[in-house]
């Protein structure tokens, strides 16, 4: 697990992400030991810090976004003394003169630029990295999303990015592919005999794909105002969690055959335009309510009465048109300020052909449910139906096989950067979105928010709190099914 030495530049290094997700999965690597003596990590930023004044920042917010058992004064005095920071204005005018003499110093270590920062920085950025003659063959560019507000968008910016990076150097980073969870959804597939043959249209009877958050958008209502939930969650995580499930068996576990395969799912997706896109989604925006029993504010109030059509909640049926999954709908729903934090894939197997037991109807016979918990409680649980113990007739009752993570395992799961991080340094780009995958994933996207706004319809208000629009209950019951909810 050792990592090659390394200069890892983080632009932002001063912003949340930084400071919530980036230094915390790094602290933990070093902590196992996975971080070479000569690895540093320096930090750029606007705010004027020292190297001694940024480690200061640190150590005083370190601790709060490291699982408790994981503090210790050794390793992070040692962590600490890896962080450097370096002030530029990275819209200024400036040389870069002081990164290009600080990486001067270790002109053997793995390069990797972690671009932290507005999209909009992506391309100036690499240009200002290239002019300054820092980019290498043993260098990587990380790209955090959004990539872009639409495909145009997201186009320019690749363009400008592959200008300085060869595509195997450019790492864009969708951290949902990180989690243990989300890995595991290939092994459980690909190391399972047992399902293969079950998972297609013949036994499937629908899949539902949900991320449901409790939290607000907090600090980041500037940037989510400009994105909304279809943009932040669905085109991109979502998505990828629809490709991993849907997609044909990669010959191997590499780049390339693990992307090509899912870039065939995004390209089967049926387009979702005009019409059927006012059929075929929901949007919320959530209203005041109670969240764990405490009042919270509604997104407009967030935003100081300003008003906005951004939706903080989507449910939408999208179809896979390829043998496999013809017939077969994925329903995906994420938002804020709902009832309860879970991350899930459910995939509904098809009910049974005929019952045989007296009294009780085919439809009493609940099908099984494949239930694949990602976060949190970290589970896998099958549901069956069994019979109730008893003397009597047979009384029928589902209940999940139940593989819990925390009770199997008995080691920390650990947090999808520290992952995704290594991996880039290693060059590793198989759990990254390729250039064609990020713009497929728009290609999708796009209609519905086009369709969206030409409709001159609101989001439809949900209370916080609770599970969301009823409009969204209504999309998949119109169909005959219901959401799966489980504590
Ligand atoms: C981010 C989104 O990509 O994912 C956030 O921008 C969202 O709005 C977050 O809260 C959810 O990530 P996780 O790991 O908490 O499920």
């Amino acid at each position: 697990n050792s990592l090659a030495p390394c200069d890892i530049v983080v632009f932002g290094g001063t912003g949340d992400l930084a400071i919530r997700k980036l230094l915390p999965a790094l602290y933990l690597r070093d902590r196992d030991g996975h971080l070479d003596d000569a690895t540093r990590i320096v930090a750029v930023s606007r705010a004027g810090l020292d190297d001694a004044g940024y480690r200061d920042k640190i150590a005083a917010e370190l601790r709060g976004f490291v699982p408790e058992d994981c503090h210790d004064t050794t390793s992070e005095e040692r962590f600490l003394a890896r962080l450097h920071h370096i002030t530029i204005d990275i819209a200024g005018q400036d040389p870069w003169l002081e990164l290009i003499t600080r990486l001067s110093e270790a002109p053997d270590s793995v390069r990797v630029f972690y671009l932290a920062c507005a999209p909009r920085l992506f391309g100036p950025v690499c240009q200002k990295l290239s002019e300054a003659r820092l980019v290498n063959e043993q260098s990587r560019v990380v790209l955090e999303k959004p990539i872009g507000h639409d495909l145009a968008s997201a186009r320019a910016i690749n363009d400008d990015v592959g200008a300085v990076f060869a595509e195997k150097q450019i790492f864009r980073i969708d951290h949902y592919l990180g989690k243990e969870t989300v890995q595991n959804l290939l092994v459980l597939r690909f190391a399972n005999a047992l399902l293969e043959p079950l998972w297609n249209s013949g036994a499937i009877d629908h899949v539902q794909i949900t991320a449901s958050e409790t939290v607000g958008t907090g600090s980041r209502a500037g940037y989510y105002d400009t994105s909304g939930a279809l943009r932040d969650m669905v085109q991109n995580h979502l998505l990828q969690l629809l490709c991993l499930v849907a997609m044909e068996p990669p010959t191997r576990l590499d780049r390339d055959a693990v992307r090509d395969e899912k870039l065939k799912v995004l390209q089967a997706l049926r387009p979702l335009e005009g019409p059927d896109v006012l059929r075929a989604t929901v949007r919320g925006q959530y209203a005041p309510g109670l969240v764990d029993g405490e009042p919270v504010a509604g997104y407009l109030d967030e935003l100081d009465g300003k008003p906005s059509n951004t939706e903080t909640f989507v449910a939408l049926k999208a179809e896979v048109g390829n043998w496999r999954w013809a017939g077969v709908p994925f329903y995906l729903r994420t938002g804020k300020r709902l009832e309860r934090r879970a991350s899930e894939v459910v995939v509904q197997f098809n009910p049974v052909a005929h019952s045989i037991f007296p009294g009780i109807a085919d439809e009493f016979i609940a099908p099984n449910r494949l239930v694949i918990r990602l976060q949190p409680d970290e589970a896998i649980r099958l549901h069956l139906v069994t019979k109730e113990p008893g003397p009597g007739g047979v009384r029928l009752r589902q209940v999940p096989l139940n593989l819990s993570f925390a009770e199997t395992f008995e080691s920390r799961l650990p947090d999808a950067y520290e992952r995704l991080l290594g991996d880039v340094v290693r060059g590793d780009p198989t759990l990254f979105m390729r250039r064609d995958e990020v713009e497929a994933a728009w290609q999708w996207t796009e209609p519905i928010l086009a369709a969206w706004e030409q409709s001159g319809t609101r989001p439809k208000r949900y209370a916080a709190g609770t599970s969301g629009p009823t409009a969204a209950t209504a999309l998949i019951e119109r169909d005959g099914r219901t959401w799966h909810e489980e504590d």
